[in-house]
């Protein structure tokens, strides 16, 4: 099991490049199995959720071949219509392959992913969706197993707000017979990404980006080359490391047209942040003002920053109140936080968080991919040294996170 030893105390300062944003690589490299051309993804990041997508797809049968920065993914000879559980359980956005195998193929067999450390993630919309479009499911064996002669276009209101609920059916309905309209749909940017990428490959959509998405089926989607839009949850991440530490930092090839709310939080934290094209400055010159928040969908502020802002908040001046909207259990950072002396109190979806002058290291325990950066930025500001255990949930989602750290900075090493 690999840890991180963080001696705490150093304000971060310098460039830090923002990797390709994992929530848009994913679905977008299954797109690759809507067509037979090749399509050539670039800005792919670097980190374990996105090799376990390949390695899931070659199992299918897609060639993939890496290229300078990127990579070359071909689906002409899928020959495995099947996401199998050992590949699933690790990573849940495995259930993408569902829509894109189900509209080219006619078939699809997807292990159900199981839930994980922040909630039970069901994925019942993804499945009523595809059966208002005229597929046959079956669960069986805790298999989704899903038949379509061919997918009819049809009507869809999500009676909750889905990310990759919106991204399966969109992905479906590219080769479905018929129109397909969604209705409360994911507005977040990593939509917008995935649908430019499916335009690029001659798909028919409009609306992407807001609550209303219209596909109109096409008979074949070609190849395409596409480069995956910048992470706004690692650039939201090491923003709040630099706030939290006090210090100066330059985000480059980062997009802030995408994380406003995130921007107008630490501005409200007492940050003082500049824009210049693809690079955002945060300068903090004094100690935090505590920020309460409400997670809810894009483009309010993100769930996937909660935790982050929740290590903030433990050191800021005063309190704040943090609500969490979208999942059941993403307080699991909390009692880790606790160890390191954190002042938090939590009621149901809620939690109180008084700040307090200092924090001291202590051996803390990662339990989901945010909560691990959580605990991360709670080390870097903490008296003495951190470990952070199972640092695997970290690796699942941060392109070499511990190298750009010291890059600015910190005092963090990986230790076996
Ligand atoms: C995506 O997960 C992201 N993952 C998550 O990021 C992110 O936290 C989440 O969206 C919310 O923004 C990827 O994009 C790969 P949802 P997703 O479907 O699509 C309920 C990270 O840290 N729901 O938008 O699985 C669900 O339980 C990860 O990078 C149903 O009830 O989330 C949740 O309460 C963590 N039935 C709410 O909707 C369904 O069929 C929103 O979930 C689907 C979802």
């Amino acid at each position: 099991m690999q840890k991180l030893a963080i001696q705490g105390g150093a304000k971060l300062h310098g460039e830090v490049r923002i990797s390709g944003a994992k929530n848009a690589a994913l679905p977008i490299m299954c797109a690759a199995l809507l067509s037979a051309d090749e399509l050539h993804l670039s800005n792919l990041p670097d980190m374990h959720d996105v090799a376990t997508m390949e390695k899931l797809l070659q199992q299918m049968g897609v060639k993939i071949s890496a290229v300078a920065q990127g990579a070359t993914f071909n689906a002409a000879n899928v020959d495995k219509l099947e996401a199998p559980y050992e590949m699933v359980k690790t990573m849940r956005a495995a259930i993408l392959v569902l829509g894109p195998l189900l509209t080219r193929f006619g078939e699809a067999r997807v292990s159900l992913p199981g839930g994980c450390a922040i909630g039970s993630r069901p994925v019942d919309l993804h499945i009523k969706g595809l059966q208002a479009m005229g597929a046959q499911i079956h669960i069986e064996h805790g298999y989704i197993h899903a038949t379509a002669k061919r997918l009819q276009g049809a009507r869809i209101c999500f009676d909750l707000v889905s990310v990759t609920g919106t991204e399966n059916l969109m992905m479906a309905a590219t080769l479905a017979d018929g129109v397909t309209i969604l209705e409360n749909a994911a507005r977040e940017p990593e939509v917008v990404d995935l649908a430019n990428c499916l335009l690029a490959m001659g798909a028919k959509i409009t609306g992407a980006g807001t609550d209303t998405i219209t596909i109109e089926g096409v008979r074949n989607l070609h190849g395409a080359a596409h480069r995956v839009m910048p992470d706004r949850i690692e650039s939201g991440t090491f923003l709040v490391a630099a706030a939290a530490t006090g210090g100066k930092i330059t985000l480059t090839e980062a997009r802030a047209d995408i994380m406003e709310n995130v921007l107008d939080k630490l501005r409200e934290a007492g940050a003082h942040i500049t824009v210049d094209g693809s690079r955002i400055t945060l300068e903090m010159t004094a100690r935090p003002t505590a920020v309460s928040l409400r997670t809810a969908p894009y483009p309010a502020f993100p769930t996937d920053m909660q935790a982050q802002f929740m290590a903030l908040n433990t050191i800021a001046e005063g309190s704040a109140v943090m609500v969490e909207t979208i999942f059941e259990n993403r307080f699991m950072h909390v009692q880790e936080l606790r160890r390191l002396g954190a002042q938090i109190e939590v009621e149901g979806n809620t939690a109180i968080v008084t700040g307090c002058a200092q924090l001291e290291g202590a051996t803390i325990m990662a339990t989901d991919l945010r909560a691990s950066a959580c605990l991360v930025i709670a080390g870097l500001v903490a008296q003495g040294e951190t470990i952070v255990d199972r640092i695997y949930h970290l690796d699942r989602g941060y392109e070499h996170i511990e190298a750009k750290l010291s890059a600015l900075g910190a005092q963090i090493r990986r230790i076996k």
